[in-house]
């Protein structure tokens, strides 16, 4: 397996890269659905197009993420030593990474609460936070390529 990872770690960032694209469109839609009439057709339309989005992108891509992620750190347990996951750069990812999965968890709920028509949050929340799990993985691809502290 250890003469894979350069390939795993290569599809590892291209998983990254459809889940963190997933993650930064989903709110730009909820930006425009909280505009919709409830029950018009352009509520209809968003509330399929977050479902096929969440579905078809966001979920497999998370899934890929951490069945790539999981074989890299089986990888490196061997590789770099059986203490690298308490690294300084390995603990400031996973930190990033629970953020990153609880967002995920409350876009997917959000999506329910909008596909039920009890969307509460403002334009203004979803425009505020849209940015933040770009900051997230600004975090974790520094962490990954400076590997700091050790
Ligand atoms: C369950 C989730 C994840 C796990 C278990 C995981 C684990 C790993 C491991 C063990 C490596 C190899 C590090 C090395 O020795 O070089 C790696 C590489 C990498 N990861 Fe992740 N990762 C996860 C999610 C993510 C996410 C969400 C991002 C970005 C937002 C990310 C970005 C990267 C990058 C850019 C690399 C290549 C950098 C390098 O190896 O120099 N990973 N990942």
């Amino acid at each position: 397996m250890i003469e894979h990872f350069n390939l795993i770690r290569g599809l590892h960032i291209i998983a990254v890269i459809a889940w963190m694209s997933g993650l930064l469109y989903l709110p730009r839609l909820y930006v425009y659905h909280t505009r919709a009439t409830p029950g018009s057709e352009m509520d209809e339309t968003f509330k399929l197009m977050e479902l096929k989005l969440l579905r078809i992108i966001i979920n497999p891509a998370m899934i890929l993420v951490f069945i790539l992620g999981g074989t890299l750190v089986w990888i490196d347990l061997e590789r770099l030593g059986p203490h690298f996951w308490i690294a300084p750069w390995m603990l400031t990812k996973i930190g990033a990474l629970v953020f990153l999965s609880a967002w995920h968890g409350f876009l997917a709920g959000s999506r329910r609460a909008f596909a039920e028509g009890r969307n509460k949050r403002s334009e203004r929340f979803w425009r505020m936070t849209n940015e933040l799990p770009f900051i997230a993985a600004i975090v974790i691809v520094l962490a990954v390529t400076t590997k700091f502290g050790g």
